[in-house]
């Protein structure tokens, strides 16, 4: 297990559009290994690549129901929008409201670059556009419509479940 540094909001690593993965080979591997390791170790639900200083277009994701790798994801279709609280391993400490489709259907390569269709709804959706803003150098309060307040991040957000 290797926890990579997670870079922050200020590092120029987050500001890049991300290239194509080209090569699906045991580097790769080791990167979405310790990209994992890395979101479970910090609590997270998703990380991009260049959040460990990678400028690729990698992706992980998990929301509680099961690891989902991302290569080379694009979003081919959109439906509805929700609104709700949005947080980033590289924004600690800040959270804000951010509106999103309900609903995504997503293209990319597995692990072996072969190619993969899912559809995410709610707050998987959410995690989905979040991690594909990254690769395009778009962080989450860039779009935000508000930031929460300390005392909104410790309780409930009403705009949470907003649909
Ligand atoms: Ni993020």
């Amino acid at each position: 297990m290797a926890i990579r540094k997670i870079v922050e909001l200020g590092d120029d690593a987050l500001r890049q559009v991300c290239r194509k993965q080209e090569k699906f080979d045991l580097r790769l591997w080791i990167l979405l290994k310790d990209m994992a390791d890395t979101m479970y170790r910090a609590d997270g639900v998703g990380l991009a690549a260049p959040q460990v200083g990678i400028l690729r277009r990698v992706a992980v994701i998990d929301v509680g129901e099961g690891l989902v790798e991302l290569i080379n994801p694009e979003i081919i279709d959109r439906e509805g929008e929700q609104c709700g609280r949005e947080g980033c391993l590289s924004v600690p400490g800040r959270q804000g409201i951010v509106t999103r489709p309900r609903k995504v259907t997503v293209r990319a390569q597995d692990r072996k670059g072969r190619p993969i269709e899912l559809t995410a709804e709610g707050f998987f959706a959410r995690a989905v556009c979040h991690e594909l803003d990254h690769l395009d150098g778009v962080v989450y309060v860039d779009k935000m419509d508000r930031e929460l307040t300390p005392e909104e991040i410790e309780g409930h957000v009403p705009e949470d479940d907003y649909e």
